[in-house]
């Protein structure tokens, strides 16, 4: 292996920090830049507690072109992975332009601190709902695109960017990973999924209920087409995605320029699946109920995962009761931050 000095923006968030322990586990030099806006700082101490090792720590905004030029520079990157931005499309709706900012003017910045710095690799997390609620499943990397919402929008046109400096920069090489729904945790518990006070997902919805913070969890509609009528997603293990990103740097040289790739288990699974995964792990029924489905919330969607099976060898290990489990005794080890109001412990 050609140990590589690798940067990740926003890698004390949740899919970044996983990522981080994967690449120091394997024996890279990773650089981590994280302004700790949504993430926690002890979130840094759990990746040096878990790898042994410890990654270089940066706290600044990405937005700071110059200072990201720097760290580039200084630490002869190789290769960026940019897993900084805000995730929620319920508040990219409220709040256009923070994730315009966000999404789209951040990741223009580390593009332009990439080019200034002469740094031609980067993986970019990019998003399923780039397809929008309309497209066919199994949902293929050349399935339309008509994202309905600016989260994916932005998402969408970083994508765009990214495709056209590659064009442009010679040896500029991008892989932009298309997530679909990302649950679990490492198995050490330490870190997961601290989600984002009133934008969680489905996961962190059903722990709530266990830790007290909320009485019951709500199941958005029970009248969908699907064998037990709540909606199914293509769910796929937080450290299965790390290990694509482990994969695409040890294939990075045999990749096109511009590469997008599906990341999921190329099946679906339905909410009522997710509950009763996670009331297994953890032993006892949670309260549910049923309420209307939320508008744009499509019944059905998964993927073809096969283009990154065959150029990065990309194999979904973990099951649906992998990534309960994990999320479980995450949840167990860290409920009383997981209880806090706002996710702001640093
Ligand atoms: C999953 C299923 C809901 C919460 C999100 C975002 C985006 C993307 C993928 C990054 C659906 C149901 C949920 C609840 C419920 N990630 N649900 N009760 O909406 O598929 O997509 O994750 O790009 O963050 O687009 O994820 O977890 O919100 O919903 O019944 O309290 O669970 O209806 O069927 P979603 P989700």
């Amino acid at each position: 292996m050609k140990r590589q000095n690798i940067l990740i923006t926003g890698g004390l968030g949740y899919v970044g920090s996983h990522i981080a322990v994967n690449l120091l586990n394997i024996g890279h030099n990773v650089t981590i830049v994280d302004n700790c806006s949504t993430s926690k700082i002890g979130t840094l101490y759990n990746i040096i507690k878990i790898a042994g090792k410890n990654p270089i720590y940066y706290n600044f905004d990405i937005n700071n072109t110059e200072r990201l030029t720097s760290v580039l520079k200084d630490n002869r990157i190789d290769t960026v992975i940019h897993c900084a931005g805000l995730k929620s499309v319920q508040e990219s709706i409220e709040n256009n332009l923070k994730y315009f900012y966000s999404i789209y003017i951040n990741s223009h910045n580390v593009i332009d601190a990439m080019k200034l710095a002469k740094v031609n690799n980067i993986i970019f997390s990019s998003s399923a709902t780039v397809y929008g609620p309309e497209a066919e499943y199994p949902i293929r990397e050349k399935s339309e695109l008509k994202p309905n919402n600016p989260y994916a929008q932005y998402k969408l046109q970083v994508e765009q960017l990214l495709r056209k400096t590659s064009v442009e920069v010679p040896k500029f090489k991008a892989v932009v990973f298309r997530f679909f729904n990302i649950l679990g945790a490492h198995e050490s518990g330490l870190i997961g999924d601290f989600g984002q006070e009133g934008y969680s997902n489905v996961m962190k919805n059903i722990s709530d209920v266990y830790i007290g913070k909320e009485p019951v969890f709500k199941i958005a509609g029970n009248d969908r087409k699907t064998h037990d009528g709540t909606g199914m997603r293509d769910y796929i293990h937080v450290n299965d995605i790390a290990d694509a990103h482990s994969q695409a740097i040890k294939y990075l040289h045999t990749l096109d320029n511009y590469t997008v790739l599906n990341l999921g288990n190329g099946r679906a699974f339905s909410v009522l699946s997710v509950l009763k995964g996670f009331q297994h792990a953890c032993g006892q029924e949670i309260p549910h109920t049923f309420v209307p489905r939320r508008e744009g919330d499509v019944d059905v969607s998964y993927s073809d995962n096969t283009q990154a099976r065959q150029t990065i060898y990309f194999s979904p290990k973990r099951s649906l009761d992998d990534m309960c489990s994990s999320h479980f005794n995450f949840v167990v080890k860290n409920t009383p931050e997981l209880m806090q109001g706002k996710n702001s412990v640093k």
